[in-house]
């Protein structure tokens, strides 16, 4: 088993949609479906083309109001690629003989190959190899190549090659009824005899996509064949159709190069100027071939995690790194954009970006902390717009929201189809506030892993400052208990909006939200001692911040009210302990998969606000997010008591109240359950693992893959299996490798230090290969060692002890 390649075997229709997401290939720029290029929009086929950020709003008349929606837009298809035998029909594998068929994901390269054969009902066997890539070397520019072999036969054949912009918005079932039409037509050309171009644009962002195609014919001695080319053009639409004699045996090379190009881009004057330069400029596939590979390798170098012992964990690893470096990559750098939760790879949740950076970023930060930096930017970048959302609900600071895309904006859709019962059912999920603490949060340890003072003390401290005082104004002071309480919020939890029978929105007192803010509010008063004096003082006269204003936090990070229901249990919510038990095993028995909860309840007129029944974790996320020690010292500050047992108990009875409806959920489970219940912790990681390769939640992944879930598990990789945790003082590593895996390596990038690892089950092997200072610090369980740059030492983990010196 390659442990690179993903290989599917069989022509399979139904599963096509699945293969097609993960299949996906891009370059951080830009992402496109594994769709056969033959086809275009249908049942088994959804060839999406997505750019980072872009992003297209429409209104629709819906259940008497008009919705605006802002879609990450499906842009013209530049795969379009078919061909016509003299008397025959356009290739449709669905309509014809298939007599073999492989797909491969080559993550190595990034290369997506399709081979195929066919027969006709003349008889004809044709067999075609396909190669793909999106390059990740010059990110406008993507590329099809076939070998195509006329086995049987002789005869005149048609090439079709087209650039498609009638398409539109149709991945996810339940959004048809909203409008999903983005795209304006702009102009078509013919440039060249085997160039054309098609410019669109979209209807109300006004984004202009340029593409470009150049169309080649070869011979097997690779002279260029000379062809008939006729064009047709249409709305949105430009094809050329190229005809040739195609002789018996003999191999022709068909090589289609698109040049893609913006108006969002950054450095050009005109995308389609650009897209024409970028067509003229560029070599054939064989060199764009070998310049994918470089970059490949290089990224490889940086990003990889091996892992002995267990081929099918490697392999989806790897499949995750994959999937992640095709979503952001190097060339997202200068993009302005943020995570959008379900990657460039489908239409689920409209490529908002979430909070599932928390999940992303730990692994990112420890390879590409430059990418990680420009992510947090997307927030800096429209930080005025979560000012305003503060101020309009009557807030100071800032309130970022729950989803975003273009420009900052809350994107959260207002009513949403339960496609279980047909309703639309109003959504009240954007009132997760605790989106806030996460981006404070995700700014202190991107910080804390590079020591990036510089970002720190200009654009990190004012969001995080911004953010405190938020949370400060948000938390108000109950008399009684002599404590502040934070109301009308949602936690991670989204089955939970309300209490049941009341018509207010939101909870009171979730206990995730209220020790972030905790957190939040200490942390900002450290930062604030960190920076520079003069940077401080700028600040604080900047946003006109006093004295007066810091002791209120200071206050409030003491005095914050956390629920819980008796021994040491957190309550998720003030009124949680009141909601009935879930009848989990009735519902199991009634209806088979109930990870989505909310759908199955509303389709009987009822809600899971009814119970103590959560979509994922909530409560337990406390027991991630912060160490043990951490959680101490919080609680400590807040004046409760926090045992370590409890952690222990709390996992107990979250563990039985919990659907799994997030594939988030698994990875956080798996993760705090590795403490204490090994068994359980792996069946979580396992979940986790094949959670997007076999679709477990059925039919979500042909709708996007889940980027937090396949971060996650490479950050409980590296931190949990690996043992990696960053403090202030040093870098440390105490393994605990899983019993189905014999040894992880892994390379990070710690403070501009390449530090690689391979940990096993008896021995750890360290080496300081590079870095800006000659000497660093690594702890080995705990014990700090004093490491020379270029030095590589071994350690016996079962006695904790240094084994020898290089
Ligand atoms: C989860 C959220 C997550 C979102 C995007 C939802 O199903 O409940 O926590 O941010 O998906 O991944």
């Amino acid at each position: 088993m390659d442990t690179f390649c993903l290989t599917y075997h069989g022509w399979d229709p139904k599963e096509q949609k699945l293969r097609e997401a993960l299949c996906t290939l891009g370059n951080g720029y830009l992402g496109t479906r594994g769709a056969a290029e033959e086809n275009s929009n249908n049942e088994f086929n959804y060839p999406g083309t997505y750019i980072a950020g872009g992003y297209n709003r429409a209104k629709t008349e819906i259940a008497g109001r008009t919705l605006e929606n802002e879609d990450l837009v499906n842009f013209p298809n530049w795969l379009c690629l078919s061909f016509r035998p003299e008397g025959g029909e356009w290739l449709n594998l669905e309509e014809t003989e298939v007599l073999d068929y492989e797909q491969k994901l080559e993550m190595k390269k990034g290369i997506l190959t399709r081979k195929f054969r066919i027969k006709d009902p003349h008889y004809r066997i044709t067999s075609i190899e396909s190669r793909r890539l999106v390059s990740m070397k010059d990110m406008h520019l993507a590329g099809i190549q076939w070998n195509f072999t006329p086995e049987n036969w002789s005869g005149d054949i048609e090439i079709r090659t087209a650039l498609d912009g009638t398409v539109i918005n149709n991945n996810v079932a339940r959004y048809r009824e909203l409008e999903n039409r983005h795209l304006k037509p702009l102009y078509s050309e013919v440039i060249d005899k085997d160039v054309i171009l098609l410019l669109v644009r979209t209807a109300q962002s006004d984004i202009t996509m340029a593409q470009a195609a150049r169309t080649r014919i070869y011979t097997q001695e690779k002279k260029q064949l000379k062809t008939t080319v006729s064009s047709h053009q249409k709305d949105k639409y430009i094809e050329q159709v190229l005809g040739f004699h195609a002789e018996e045996g003999k191999k022709y090379t068909i090589e289609k190069v698109a040049a893609i190009y913006t108006s969002r881009d950054p450095s050009i004057s005109e995308p389609s100027l650009e897209a024409r330069k970028d067509i003229q400029r560029a070599g054939p596939f064989s060199e764009m071939l070998e310049k994918q590979q470089d970059a490949y390798q290089f990224l490889w170098h940086r990003a990889d995690i091996g892992i002995s012992g267990n081929k099918k964990v490697q392999q989806l690893v790897r499949l995750h790194i994959f999937h992640n470096l095709q979503t952001i990559s190097p060339n997202t750098i200068p993009l302005d954009v943020g995570v959008p939760s379900r990657g460039l790879h489908g239409e689920a949740y409209r490529g908002h970006v979430f909070w599932d950076e928390l999940y992303i970023f730990p692994y990112f930060n420890l390879r590409f902390p430059e990418i990680t930096r420009s992510l947090l930017m997307y927030r800096y970048y429209r930080l005025d717009e979560a000012r305003y959302a503060a101020k309009k609900e009557g807030y100071k600071g800032a309130m970022f929201p729950w989803q975003s895309g273009s420009n900052g904006r809350e994107e959260s859709q207002v009513i949403h189809l339960n496609p279980k019962s047909g309703n639309w059912i109003p959504d009240n999920t954007h009132l997760q506030r605790h989106v806030n603490a996460a981006i404070a949060y995700n700014i202190w340890n991107y910080y804390l892993t590079t020591e990036d003072r510089l970002f720190l003390s200009h654009y990190g401290a004012e969001i995080f400052l911004s953010i405190a005082r938020f949370w400060a104004g948000k938390a108000k002071y109950n008399r009684d208990r002599d404590r502040y309480e934070i109301h009308h919020v949602v936690g991670p939890d989204e089955y939970h909006t309300s209490y049941p029978d009341s018509g207010e929105h939101g909870l009171k007192n979730n206990a995730y939200t209220n020790v972030m803010t905790a957190w939040v509010l200490q942390k900002a008063l450290e930062i604030l001692d960190l920076i520079e004096k003069s940077r401080k003082e700028e600040l604080l006269l900047h946003l006109a911040i006093d004295e007066k204003e810091l002791s209120l936090w200071k206050k409030i990070s003491k005095k914050i009210f956390v629920p819980f229901i008796k021994d040491g249990i957190i309550n998720q919510f003030e009124g949680y302990e009141q909601l009935q038990e879930f009848p989990w095993e009735e519902y199991r028995e009634k209806y088979g998969d109930i990870q989505r909860l909310d759908r199955v309840l509303e389709s009987e007129g009822n809600s899971p606000n009814t119970y103590k029944a959560s979509k994922q974790a909530d409560v337990l996320m406390l027991f991630y997010v912060f160490s043990k020690e951490e959680l101490h010292t919080i609680f400590h500050h807040l004046g409760y008591e926090f045992k370590e047992d409890h952690i222990r108990q709390n996992i107990e009875y979250y563990k039985e109240r919990t659907s799994h409806g997030s594939t988030l959920s698994r990875f956080v489970f798996s993760w705090v359950l590795s403490k204490y219940d090994k068994k359980q912790s792996w069946k979580n990681f396992k979940a986790l693992l094949i959670s997007d390769f076999e679709d477990i939640q059925g039919g979500t992944t042909p709708e996007g893959i889940h980027l937090g879930a396949m971060a996650g598990s490479l950050d409980l990789i590296q931190r949990n299996f690996a043992g990696l945790s960053i403090r202030d003082d040093a870098l440390w590593i105490d393994p605990k490798l899983p019993d189905s895996i014999e040894e992880i390596s892994l390379c990070i990038n710690y403070r501009n230090h390449r530090i690689c690892f391979t940990a096993g089950h008896e021995k750890l092997r360290i080496a300081f290969e590079e870095g800006w200072s000659d000497k660093m610090n690594i702890g080995v369980r705990d014990a700090i060692h004093e490491f020379n740059r270029g030095e590589m030492r071994e350690f016996h983990l079962g006695l904790g002890t240094e084994n020898n010196k290089d």
